[in-house]
This record gives C-alpha cells, structure tokens and sequence, in this order.
C-alpha cells in the first residue's frame, strides 16, 4: 500500500524527510508458489441498498435545525435499510461454504472469509504466491494477477479485499533527539515562532478548560495503518511530567500492538489526542487493511469510540493504483464510494470521524514534485464529504505572548505567540494540504461557505486543475508545526497535519463530555454543526497559502482569506464559543 505518513521530523536544525511517502510496492518480490493449504482470510464486500435513504437520514440527523438532530441509529438498524436481502447473502454463504470456505462471519453488508490457498485460487481464477519484502523480511500471500469474483455471485459481490493488494510497510524513522539536560534554543526559521508546542500552548490559543468535567464515557480513538501499531507507556509517564498534564489513559487497544518499537506518528497521535480530551477514555486501534478494512470494521464495533482521528491519506485517484488499496478489477472512484458509505454508517452511528488534510499542500502526494501536467491532487480519506477534514497552522510573530511554566519550558523555549497562519513551507516543513475532491460533489451543509470563497478576491487556479463543484476541504484546521512529543524516552518535534487532527479530535471529546453528563447525545457527523455555527466560533486564518510542497513551490494552489478558503477552512476553533453553542442544541 501507499498511504502516507502524515508527519514530518523536525529536530534542532534538521530537517528529515517525509518518513513514508515512499511508494514501495515494489520493494515486495515475489518468490515461491504459496503452500496449497496456507489459510487466505479476505472480505467480501457486498452490493448494499437504499444507499439514498441511508445519506438522507444522516444529513438530517446530523443538521442541528433539524427535530432529528442526535438521532442516532444502531448498526443494525443502519444495517436493515442497506444490507442486501437475507436471502442473497445467504447466496453468497451457500456458495462460499460449498467451495470450503470456512470461518464465515456474516456482517450482512460484508462477509469475513478465510480459505485455503488453492480454494482461492480456484475460486477467484487467480495463482497465489508468496511475496517477500526487502526490508522487512516480512512475507506475505497475495496472488500474481487481479482476482476474478466467481460468475455465481458476480451480482452480488462489490468487491473482495485481501487476496490482491500489496502492503506498503513504511520505513524507520530517522529523528534528531533533543536532549533535555541541554538548554536549546532552535533558532527562528523564517516567519514562524521557534518554540515548541505543547499541551498548554494549545488550550491557552483555544481557550480549553483544564480539568474539564470529563465524561468517563467520552472517548478518542486514534487510528493507525500500515505497520504502525506502538506508542510506549513509559513514553506517556515522562510526556505527562515533562509537559505538566493528566498521565493519558489509553484503556482500548484493538489491533496488533507492539510497545517495544514506539513508532513516531502513534506516539504524537496518543499523546496530543489524549492530552487534549484530558482524563477522556483513549483508544489506540491498529489497522491491518487500508479504510474499508477500518471502516467496516469500525461501523461492526461494539461498544465504539465517540471520535476517531485519522492521520493518514494518499490522493482519490490513486487509492486502486497497484498496491494502495483492495479494489483491484475495480477503480479508485469506486473504492471512494463504498468507503464513503461506511463513513455515513460510522456518522449515523454517532460517531465523529477526523482526517488530516495532507501534508503536501494543494500539490499534495499526487504531484509532489510540482509537475504541471497535474498540478493539484486531492487526498483519502482527507477529501470525504463523511470526514472532518482538518488543516493545520503555525504560530507566527504577535503582539501578545504566552508563557509556559511546564518543566520542558526551562530546557527548551516553548512557543510563546498567540497569531496563527498558514503552515507552509519553508517556515515550516509541511505545507497543509487543501482543495477539492476529485469524486464527491459539494455537499448542502458547505454550499454557501464555498461559493462564497469561489467569489472572493483570493487567487484560484485555473478551472481544468480542480473541480470547482466538488466538495472543498479542509473544515477546520488546529496548530501543526513544532509539536514536542516523546518518543522511545526521548523529545521530538514533529510538524504536520497530523498533529492538528488529533487535537481537534481531544476538543471534539470535550464537546461529548458536556452533551453525555447532560444526557444528550454525542456530535456524530460533525460538518453540517461546523457551517452553522457561525464564525465568532472561529479564529479565521487569513495569511498564507498551499502552494508549496517541501521539495517545491507550484505556480498553483489556494490561497487563505476572509471567511472560509480551501487552505484552513473554517479557520481553528474557539473553544467556549463551541461549548456555548453545543449547549444550546438537543
Ligand atoms: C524500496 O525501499 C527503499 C528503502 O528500503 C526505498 O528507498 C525505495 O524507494 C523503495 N522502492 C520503492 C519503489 O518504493
Ligand atoms: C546531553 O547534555 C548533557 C549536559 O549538557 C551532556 O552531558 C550529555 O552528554 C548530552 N547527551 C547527548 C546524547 O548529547
Ligand atoms: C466534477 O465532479 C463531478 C462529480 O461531483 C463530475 O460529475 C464531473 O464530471 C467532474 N467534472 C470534471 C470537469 O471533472
């Protein structure tokens, strides 16, 4: 697979590379034939109904005008509109039984299989082989060609994950450390603020209360893939000490985990998110699979967290390029389409559901090198309709300042600004990414915000390099530069979207905390609540623009202004505007 890692290393002077936009299908050779009776597990996606109904009935339980708003429904409720009729998934079950499929779990929508090796290579008209990774010896089974679904179920099947697609496994980071017996000082690069963020440095911008009243069944979840699957404890007991807040709680893990290992985008997503949603309960969910396997796996979970966060993402178009994702025989479009349904199962269940808007600027992942041909590119899951999509911004130079008194603040300068732009290269070592979907067209709850940008003053690429009617992103944005985080005992600081999406995550889990002590439900899908709430709930950002990636500046991209813009949305949040308007809903 080729999804990105949304983070970029920044220590002291240096700067290293985005960790894993490597694309490295191809660092997997293929080797032996696999063994006949090695056991394949793969799901099978079924064809769903009533996938109209199921969108209206989000957005009217999500519009807070509306008498439904909170209404919430159960998966299996969600499940008797969309699901295929009993009869046809029986179909499917019959036939996977009659081939020797075993461990069959029907999920009505989805069918978890397992089988051997030459059953599926029968069943799917495929050979199966065993693929070894050069830097990993890992091995893994996957076929030589794209699987076939079987003519006697071809009507019903949308799509089968599993048997095809290639990980991508991504490469060891490579992080300067500071050392915190040392007084340092990192010299100011360009326009932004020097110092580092910690917790404090972000309740004090948005106004978040410490020591909140805390529902206990308010929760985060942050979501990892590819072979991410570690954040260390003892990292979490010296983070809390060394940035003066609550030890984070982490009381969930679903997925492989392994604590030896810490891994650098798990560790900041865990200790930001959980710092900022305080004493909220913390899941850390590890994903083998890319989104459907998250999405339907999530959408089936029970009990569930309230809000996930998601820092992770490659361009729409390029989700079925060899080696992304499962739909291979299908199309990149379509696998943004089923995933998107699971995404509206996971809103109407009540859940919020959070996505960095890219690390890449509006060149993005799909045009790194700021190639003309296509200039612009969008990003998956950040481009959703059915996710939050959210950017980030840096401290610059103000008039106002803050001081920290946390312990790291005497070794190392904490930031001390209270003005934020646009993070962007070269003043910080990512550039947010921002834009419009390639697939999903502008969404109601967004029309008005949006055209009124498409009519600003603000500088727009020429129209063949984006689809002007598609839905915009990001939503909302939160600080993304010069995060302190540690890692393996160590201090890093890291930049990227990555950091601002788990922290809009902890803020979500505050507003949650409020609305279950009042016994109201939880915010769910959150973007209509985000267009209505009316901008005296934000702190628009209008200095900067996307232009840039880290290796390159494109002639193309957005630009922020008054009001919303494709760069930082909605602009960061203000935190008891959101309490007071939360309090006042259902
Ligand atoms: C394969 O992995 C190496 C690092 O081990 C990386 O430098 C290279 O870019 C990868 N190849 C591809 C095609 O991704
Ligand atoms: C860290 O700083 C202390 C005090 O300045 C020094 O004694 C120690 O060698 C440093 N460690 C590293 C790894 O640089
Ligand atoms: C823009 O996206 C819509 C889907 O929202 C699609 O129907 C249309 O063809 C796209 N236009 C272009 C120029 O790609």
């Amino acid at each position: 697979m080729k999804q990105i890692l949304l983070l970029i290393l920044l220590s002291c002077l240096l700067a290293v590379p985005t960790l894993s936009n490597v694309r490295d299908s191809s660092n997997w050779t293929r080797s032996q034939k696999a063994n006949p009776d090695h056991i394949v597990e793969f799901r099978m996606a079924l064809k769903q109904r009533n996938l109209d109904v199921l969108e209206s009935t989000l957005l009217d339980a999500s519009n807070p005008k509306s008498p439904n708003y909170g209404k919430w429904w159960t998966n299996d409720q969600i499940l008797d509109l969309i699901a295929p009729e009993q009869e046809n998934q029986l179909k499917v079950i019959n036939y996977l039984k009659s081939i020797g499929c075993f461990n069959i779990e029907n999920r009505r929508d989805m069918i978890k299989v397992s089988a051997d090796v030459s059953v599926v290579e029968k069943m799917f008209s495929v050979r199966m082989y065993t693929y070894v990774h050069n830097r990993k010896d890992q091995i893994i089974v996957r076929s030589s060609t794209d699987y076939i679904i079987p003519s006697e179920i071809k009507s019903l099947v949308h799509m089968v994950t599993g048997i095809s697609e290639l990980p991508h496994l991504k490469h060891g980071p490579k992080a300067h450390k500071i050392n915190l017996s040392d007084i340092r000082v990192k010299p100011q690069v360009g326009k932004s603020d020097p110092g580092i963020v910690i917790p404090s440095t972000i309740q004090n911008l948005y106004g978040i209360p410490t020591g909140f009243d805390n529902n206990p069944d308010s929760s985060v979840c942050l979501a990892e893939f590819s072979d991410d699957q570690s954040f260390n404890k003892a990292d979490l007991k010296t983070f809390a000490t060394q940035t003066a807040t609550p030890l984070i709680n982490v009381d969930h893990i679903v997925g492989p985990f392994d604590g030896s290992n810490p891994d650098l985008e798990s560790t900041l997503d865990v200790q930001y998110g959980g710092a900022v949603a305080e004493t909220a309960s913390v899941w850390f969910w590890t994903v083998k699979g890319w989104m459907y396997e998250f999405a339907s796996d999530l959408a089936a979970s029970s009990p569930f967290p309230y809000v996930v966060s998601m820092s992770w993402g490659w361009p729409e178009p390029l989700q079925c390029e060899s080696g992304i994702a499962n739909c291979k025989g299908g199309t990149s479009e379509d696998y943004v389409n089923r995933v998107n349904v699971e995404f509206q199962k996971i809103g109407l269940m009540g859940i919020t559901l959070l996505a960095a808007s890219g690390d890449q600027g509006a060149p993005g992942d799909g045009a790194p090198d700021c190639s003309t041909k296509n200039p612009l590119s969008t990003i998956f899951p950040g481009a959703s309709p059915w996710v939050t999509s959210v950017g980030a911004t840096m401290l610059v130079a103000s008039s106002t300042s803050f001081t920290d008194n946390a312990p790291v603040c005497s070794k190392q300068k904490c930031a001390s600004s209270t003005t934020e732009a646009v993070c962007s290269y070269p003043d910080a070592l990512i550039t947010t990414g921002g834009g419009f979907s390639d697939y999903s067209p502008m969404p109601e709850w967004q029309q008005d915000a949006v055209q009124a940008y498409l009519k600003s003053s603000a500088a727009f690429p020429p129209h063949q390099y984006f689809n002007i009617s598609n839905r915009a992103f990001p939503d909302i944005s939160a600080l993304g530069h010069n995060y302190y985080i540690i890692a393996g005992g160590s201090g890093q600081i890291v930049d990227g979207t990555s950091c601002s999406s788990p922290v809009i995550g902890g803020i979500v889990s505050l507003l949650n905390s409020y609305r279950l002590n009042n016994k109201k439900p939880t915010l769910g899908f959150l973007n209509p609540l985000l267009y209505q709430i009316g901008s005296s709930a934000y702190t628009d950002i209008t200095t900067g623009n996307n232009y840039c990636t880290e290796s390159c500046c494109s002639k193309y991209g957005f630009q922020a202004t008054k009001g919303y813009d494709a760069v930082t949305g909605l602009g960061t949040p203000i935190f008891k505007e959101f309490l007071a308007y939360v309090q006042g809903l259902n």
